[in-house]
């Protein structure tokens, strides 16, 4: 019998692309070539299903030139690039990889908030271009990450990760933003209290942003809330490009209108706004938040496992949304 036809994507580890082709026949992208969202589209052609990244788009356009396609295995807990409610339309399953990559990215999170508020990027590129000749007082002093108030605005699991790092390891105060509260119990775990995004702003020391994107968290900083910042504040943003105006935050870095910038995820990436590059109190990384061995191991063989589960069992281990069977 012929074996289903996959596309995947992206590189992933050879044993799990071993694994993968006992199931399916597979076209592969281990060299990790970049398509145009009209060279995606095409190379889908075939394919009943692929497993990709998020620079890959599923939207209605590129469904109906692949009415062939059932499942789409997004090797990531974010899915922004999923048209979730065109999918469930053309009957094409989303699966994406929650949990297994929580932990890693919550430390990456506080990694970068460190990072940023003690201005270790800037000092090692001063070390590296041999300026250092002496000690003093003043040399990068940064801003206080222990005893001091994180502002968390997205707090979903990975947020609360934060939290708790933050507040039983470090003392930190706590507050986050999110749609909805979460429970007394959660709450207490984090050691988290829930305010406004106004006050959350207005009042802490370092901004976490660990929301997912979407139309409406387009944005949800910008000029007008960097504004509210203090001066000696420091913003974080592991959640995704789009979340920032980098334009605006590259000006009020600039400006020194507050103090610091960490940033793991940019607007229209792998590009990064011009202005950031020229700035020097900001800390660019390129989207690496949840880059362990261990954990992309666990999120290529979840997005395969979604795959396998699919076509052999008829059901995905972690989809997002539920779907009766394509229309013809
Ligand atoms: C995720 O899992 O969403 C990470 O940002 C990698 O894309």
């Amino acid at each position: 019998m012929n074996k289903p036809k996959i596309l995947v994507a992206c590189p992933i580890f050879d044993d799990v692309l071993a694994a993968l082709r006992e199931h399916f026949e597979v076209t592969d992208n281990q060299n990790g070539t970049s398509w145009t969202k009209a060279e995606w589209t095409q190379r889908l052609a075939g394919h009943v299903g692929a497993l990709t990244v998020g620079a890959n788009p599923v939207d209605a356009e590129v469904l109906a030139a692949n009415p062939q396609l059932r499942i789409v295995a997004n090797m990531a807990v974010g899915y922004n690039n999923f048209d979730v409610p065109a999918m469930t339309a053309a009957g094409v399953l989303a699966t994406n990889t929650p949990d297994v990559l929580t932990e890693t990215t919550a430390d990456f999170g506080f990694a970068l908030l460190m990072a940023t508020a003690r201005r270790m990027a800037e000092s090692e590129h001063y070390l590296r271009a041999g300026l250092w000749q002496n000690w003093r007082y003043d040399m990068f002093a940064g801003a206080e990450v222990h005893g001091s108030t994180l502002g968390i605005i997205g707090m979903g699991r990975i947020g609360q990760g934060i939290a708790r790092r933050a507040a039983h390891g470090f003392g930190m105060k706590v507050v986050y933003h999110n749609r909805s509260r979460l429970s007394a119990e959660l709450e207490a775990d984090c050691k988290a209290r829930y305010v406004s995004k106004e006050e959350l702003l207005k009042t802490v020391d370092h901004v976490m942003l660990v929301v997912p994107y979407s139309a409406e968290s387009h944005h949800t900083i910008g000029a007008a809330e960097l504004s509210l910042m203090k001066p000696t504040a420091t913003l974080v943003n592991i959640a995704r490009g789009g979340i920032v105006d980098d334009a605006a935050l590259a000006v009020a870095l600039r400006e020194k209108r507050i103090a610091a910038a960490g940033l793991d995820v940019f607007e229209g990436e792998p590009a990064v706004h011009p202005d950031l590059l020229t700035v020097p109190n900001v800390v660019l990384t390129p989207h690496i938040a949840s880059a362990t061995i261990k954990t992309r191991r666990a999120m290529a063989q979840l997005a395969a496992d979604n795959l396998i589960a699919y076509f052999t069992q008829g059901q995905a281990v972690t989809p997002l949304n539920t779907v009766t069977g394509r229309p013809a």
